[in-house]
């Protein structure tokens, strides 16, 4: 899986990519990334990426310009991408829409700021427009790992081991995860439940069924 991000801020996101399970995913082959600066693409020596919106109105407005540009470059030297555009008026992202993503050779992220994108990024290119929920964040960087990492956890040997991802909320159907526990047996008179001491896991089973069960009705469907 090949990640392109475009982004104002690289450094703010480098960190994060290059440390951790994400890191070692690198390090392995599984996952590969590019940040992409569009502020390079501005063919200006001042480097402008926005502009003030027509119609006037507070903030700034990103011109479409130097991101069509960065996208012409990226797409020609790594063949074409599945073109993610992150913004409040997306769909909201879930658990099936990584495992959709997941499938996919190339993803191309773009990040926006100030006010956002010029309608005619929109327009002129194919999008799959995704929101991180309804609230506003002041760039697409968090948007972007969020959609990273959720995606990268279930490539194939990205996670030590894979049945962890499969048994995560949502990951079968829309059940939650169970309650776990490890040592000590005794936390502040707090104590680990008898069943997962049995060694039976049969009953063990059982008993993660019904906690996801219930709390998933106590806290999605009430
Ligand atoms: C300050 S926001 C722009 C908000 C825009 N004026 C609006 O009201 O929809 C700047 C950028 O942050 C990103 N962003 C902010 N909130 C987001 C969210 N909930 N999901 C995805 N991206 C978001 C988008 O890339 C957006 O272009």
């Amino acid at each position: 899986m090949f990640f392109s991000v475009l982004t104002l801020f690289p450094d703010a996101i480098r960190a994060y990519l290059d440390d951790s399970i994400l890191g070692k995913a690198q390090a392995a082959g599984h996952i590969r990334f590019q940040l992409v600066d569009f502020r390079q693409f501005t063919g200006d020596r001042h480097f402008k990426v926005d502009d003030r919106p027509f119609g006037g109105g507070p903030g700034m407005v990103l011109k479409p310009g130097p991101i069509f540009d960065a996208i012409e470059e990226v797409e020609g030297r790594f063949g074409p991408h599945h073109r993610i555009l992150l913004s409040p008026r997306g769909r909201t992202f879930d658990q099936e829409k990584a495992a959709e993503l997941a499938k996919k050779q190339r993803i191309l992220l773009l990040c926006g700021r100030y006010e956002g994108f010029d309608e005619r990024v929109r327009q002129g290119l194919e999008w799959d427009e995704i929101s991180l929920g309804d609230f506003i964040l002041s760039g697409g960087e968090i948007p972007a790992l969020t959609i990273i990492e959720a995606v990268s956890r279930l490539i194939p040997g990205v996670l030590g081991s894979e049945e962890s991802a499969l048994q995560d909320s949502f990951q079968s159907g829309d059940l939650l995860d169970h309650p776990h526990y490890t040592r000590p047996l005794d936390f502040h008179g707090m104590r680990v439940p008898e069943v997962l001491r049995s060694g039976n896991h049969k009953e063990i089973d059982r008993w993660r069924l019904l906690q996801r069960e219930r709390l998933t009705e106590e806290k999605r469907r009430k």
